[in-house]
């Protein structure tokens, strides 16, 4: 077991894998901005103010093994601020790689990324996913900047000796989920139809459960040293597919409308809205061979229980 510092433990993914490591007897320490709505498990806290190059993190870095670095500017669906790329540059980039300077000084064993799979790009071809091995493409500021602290962060382990894991998620899902995931659950309850595209479309999705246990193998597992690994639910429905099987969860048969991308691209066009439409016509897949290979490990979940999971936690908390 080892002592961890981990970040942006009152975020979505960051609160389940605080929970996770305690249960796996790892000693942990949080640093936070500001306090979770949910429980968290017994640590010491280390509070900061803003990711930024600025935070001293001697202290919290005191004693620590292995840094799992979780907090991020993310899900940002309305841009507030003028300057986008730069906004993202200092709380991905400039932070991650400040932290990851301070950690090596102070001789921590290793530095667990998450970083996600837009670093690839935002769509693949039919039958050719990302692999370990595609040439990273990021396009929008968020992917650039991960991609941008993911360098930064190995630049600093190869100095001093640090280990380096890089993990790559497409979207995750899961109880709590907000964003898309969470409207289009509220959209299946309420009956409203759901557009599909009629082409043949498949995205990899991740489970927070799935990634969660694999972040988790990746604190202490040998094989993980300075790798990047990619991770999904390792089955890529097809939307209309993967909207049956919410429907089913959710109680209530998703409402499809098949839309001919032709459409659905010609109509976005005059709202200047191409590029989701784009997204939305396209797959976006991730092949997960080496991260099984290499680490012995499979997503514990399937979809379909993980689905499960996340309408349960949805209808607990769904107000009409
Ligand atoms: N969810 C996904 O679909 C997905 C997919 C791929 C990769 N990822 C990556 O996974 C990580 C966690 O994502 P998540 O879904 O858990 O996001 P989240 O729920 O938005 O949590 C983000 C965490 O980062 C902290 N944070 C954000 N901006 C900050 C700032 N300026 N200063 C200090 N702390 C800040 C948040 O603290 P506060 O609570 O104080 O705001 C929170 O703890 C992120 O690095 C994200 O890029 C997520």
């Amino acid at each position: 077991m080892s002592t961890v510092l981990l970040t942006g433990a009152s975020g979505f993914i960051g609160q389940a894998l605080a929970v996770r490591l305690a249960a796996d007897g790892h000693r942990l320490r949080l640093a936070l901005r500001s306090s979770p709505s949910g429980a968290l498990p017994d640590a010491s806290i280390f509070r900061f103010a803003d990711l930024d190059g600025n935070t001293d993190w001697e202290e919290a870095l005191d004693g620590i093994e292995v840094v799992v670095h979780c907090a991020g500017r993310a899900h940002v669906m309305k841009e507030t601020v003028d300057d986008p790329l730069g906004e993202f540059r200092r709380c991905n980039v400039d932070a991650s790689a400040h932290l990851a300077r301070q950690a090596a000084l102070a001789r921590v064993r290793r530095f667990v990324f998450v970083s996600t799979a837009k670093v690839w790009g935002e769509q693949t071809l039919p039958g050719q996913p990302f692999t370990v091995d595609t040439t990273p493409a990021p396009v929008d500021p968020y992917a650039i900047s991960k991609f941008e602290a993911e360098n930064a962060l190995v630049a600093s382990g190869a100095d001093k000796g640090m280990e380096t894991v890089i993990v790559r998620p497409p979207l995750v899902y899961g109880p709590g989920v907000r964003a898309n995931f969470l409207r289009l659950m509220q959209w299946i309850v309420r009956g409203r139809p759901v557009p599909v595209v009629d082409a043949d479309c498949r995205r990899s999705l991740v489970a927070r459960d799935n990634l969660v246990d694999l972040l988790a193998r990746c604190v202490d597992h040998p094989r993980a040293a300075n790798q990047i690994l990619p991770v999904s639910d390792g089955e890529d429905l097809p939307m209309p597919v993967l909207l049956r099987q919410l429907g089913e969860a959710l109680g209530k048969p998703a409402r499809m409308i098949p839309i001919p991308a032709w459409l659905l691209k010609s109509g976005a066009r005059l709202l200047g809205r191409q590029a989701m439409a784009e997204r939305l016509c396209a797959s976006l897949q991730v092949d997960i061979d080496h991260t099984r290979r290499l680490l012995d490990w499979s997503p514990p979940l399937s979809v379909n229980e993980a689905l499960a999971r996340t309408a349960t936690d949805f209808l607990a908390h769904y107000r009409a």
